[in-house]
């Protein structure tokens, strides 16, 4: 059970539209769930230098490529540099030490996280002032970060690069100057948040598009209770509308929103770090939804955004902070 569906880039690349995403894992619930992953099929594995399991992801993939398991140009690798890590004089060494904790001599796509810049303490961890504040630092400049992206891929080092988390008007200032045009975008998408307008722009300028939270991310949810944020985030996997749909085709409202999205023209990396989950996650391509069911789907949007970054308190005071309800500013 292979997911052998492409998202193909405006660069020729092929991005395998279903992979396993990574947040929220630790270096032991990731080593155990990749090697599960890469034996269900997954080949499409989307990580980041922040979700600190790099190393543990590196340590699977060498296994797996030393044994002859897979070979390197079966894999698809995605890895972000960090928002407290994205001044352009940071971008080599920081993608840099990515790699070595990949043990990769090259990733697919290397994405810019997000389009703001935060300061960080000795240990990486994001700084805050004395009120608790997140301390944003403004000069953050996507054109000259760009540029020594660019570079990556004329390196060799990355095959494609992109971005994340940018709204519309920052992907056109890239595109106004850029050599090399951004080849993805990886943005929250799914029933609740479809950013169709986002989407579309994406889709009119040939840049493939990657939805992460595809299920709702009820780890983000876990994390915002904890952290004393009260607000009534629905699950997903509950709305009526999805679940008569699942019914209807002896499927998971889970493999439902996840169809529907790649249904949609869209490349999607849910997170399970449970094998049975993991598995059934790509057990998606024996069933097509009607396409009435598509367009049910469609109406459920409420421009609901569920992974708000309002952990973070006083990240949204940077110039360019994204992660509003209103996604296009
Ligand atoms: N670029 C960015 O800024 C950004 C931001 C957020 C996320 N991401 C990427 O996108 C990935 C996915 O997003 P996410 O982790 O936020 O959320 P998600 O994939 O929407 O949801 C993950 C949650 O759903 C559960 N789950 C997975 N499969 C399930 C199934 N079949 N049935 C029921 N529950 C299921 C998981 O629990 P179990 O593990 O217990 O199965 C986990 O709690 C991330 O891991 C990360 O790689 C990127």
């Amino acid at each position: 059970m292979a997911c052998n569906k492409f998202l193909t880039f405006y660069n020729g690349e092929k991005m395998p539209v279903l992979g396993i995403g990574t947040w929220q894992a630790s270096d032991e619930e990731i080593e155990t769930a990749l090697e599960a992953a890469l034996e269900a099929g997954y080949r499409h594995i989307d990580t980041a230098l922040r979700y600190g399991n790099e190393g543990a992801i590196g340590k699977v993939l060498k296994r797996w490529l030393d044994a002859g398991k897979v070979k390197r140009e079966e894999l698809y690798i995605v890895t972000k540099l960090p928002l407290t890590l994205n001044r352009p004089h940071e971008v080599e060494s920081t993608f840099k030490k990515s790699l070595g904790l990949l043990q990769l001599d090259y990733v697919d796509l290397y994405l810019i996280h997000t389009p703001f810049t935060v300061f960080a303490n000795e240990d990486g961890s994001i700084k805050k002032d004395k009120d608790g504040l997140v301390m944003v630092d403004p000069t953050t400049d996507h054109v000259a970060t760009w540029a020594e992206m660019e570079k990556l891929v004329e390196k060799g080092w990355t095959k494609s690069i992109g971005l994340s988390n940018f709204n519309i008007k920052q992907i056109q200032r890239v595109l106004n100057n850029c050599k090399i045009r951004p080849a993805n975008l990886q943005i929250e998408h799914h029933v609740y948040l479809q950013q169709r307008d986002l989407i579309d722009f994406c889709k009119a300028e040939n840049i493939a598009v990657t939805a992460f939270s595809p299920l709702g991310t009820r780890g983000y949810v876990n994390l915002s209770a904890k952290s004393g944020i009260t607000r009534e985030v629905p699950n997903l996997m509950e709305i009526p509308e999805v679940k008569e749909i699942a019914a209807a085709h002896g499927k998971t409202p889970a493999q439902v929103l996840l169809r529907w999205i790649i249904d949609t023209g869209l490349s999607t990396i849910p997170k399970s770090t449970n094998p049975a989950r993991l598995r059934q996650n790509l057990d998606i391509f024996d069933f097509e939804l009607t396409k009435e069911e598509v367009n049910r789907l469609l109406a459920l949007d409420r421009n609901f955004r569920i992974c708000d970054l309002a952990i973070f308190h006083g990240i949204e005071r940077h110039p360019e902070f994204t992660f509003k309800n209103q996604y296009t500013n």
